[in-house]
């Protein structure tokens, strides 16, 4: 099995999942400074231009080629625009288990889009990839992320206690996971 996931686009219907670009810099800088995603995912604070440049351009791409995992903008399949973005985290290259993560914009929320691009990724993960395990952790009280979770296929697992950390303090969160083996 290979240590690096192989950088590629997912089309999914109306959303493709495609990797950040320069162009992106704009709308992921917004997307970032908005309160809702701020509050559930602890970004940098104040979210500068300087960190969208470097996130677009640099780090998304150096986390891939870690080995980490792989990150992904959620674009608008007609015009390619940001939507939101989707990525994996923490990879365990020897059990075949990783995490994944996501926020929509702003601009762009109350479509499902985020259930729809991890159904994709988990797809591809299983099937293609040929992993055994996506897990996603959402802190016991952001609902929408928790619903789109249960939307997207996976199946709750129980509570960590305390495994959370948010820019509000630390929170439990609950485990949600696909396996390989789930219809
Ligand atoms: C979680 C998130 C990605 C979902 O965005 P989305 O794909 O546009 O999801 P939707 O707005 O279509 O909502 C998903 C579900 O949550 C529900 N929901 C949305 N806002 C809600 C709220 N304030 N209270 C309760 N339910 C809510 C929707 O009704 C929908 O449920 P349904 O399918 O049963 O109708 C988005 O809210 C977000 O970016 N949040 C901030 C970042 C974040 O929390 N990321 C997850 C970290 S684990």
């Amino acid at each position: 099995m290979s240590d690096v996931f192989p950088e590629r686009a997912l089309p999914a219907g109306p959303i493709t999942l495609r990797p950040f670009t320069a162009g992106d810099v704009e709308d992921t800088r917004t997307a970032c400074t908005d309160e809702v995603i701020q509050r559930w995912i602890p970004l940098p604070r104040p979210y500068s231009a300087e960190a969208a440049v470097d996130w677009c351009t640099k780090t998304a791409h150096t986390r891939r080629e870690s080995g980490d995992g792989i990150h992904f903008v959620i674009g608008d399949a007609a015009d390619g625009r940001l939507l939101g973005a989707i990525g994996l985290r923490r990879t365990d290259w020897d059990d075949l288990v990783t995490e994944v993560r996501y926020w929509v914009a702003p601009w762009a929320r109350g479509r499902g889009i985020a259930a729809r691009a991890t159904r994709a990724l988990g797809q591809w993960l299983l099937i293609e990839q040929g992993f055994e395990r996506l897990e996603l952790r959402a802190a016991v009280g952001n609902i929408p992320a928790r619903k789109t979770a249960v939307k997207a296929g996976l199946h709750r697992e129980g509570i960590l206690r305390n495994a959370g950390r948010l820019h509000g303090g630390r929170v439990d969160v609950v485990l949600y996971a696909l396996t390989r083996s789930d219809p």
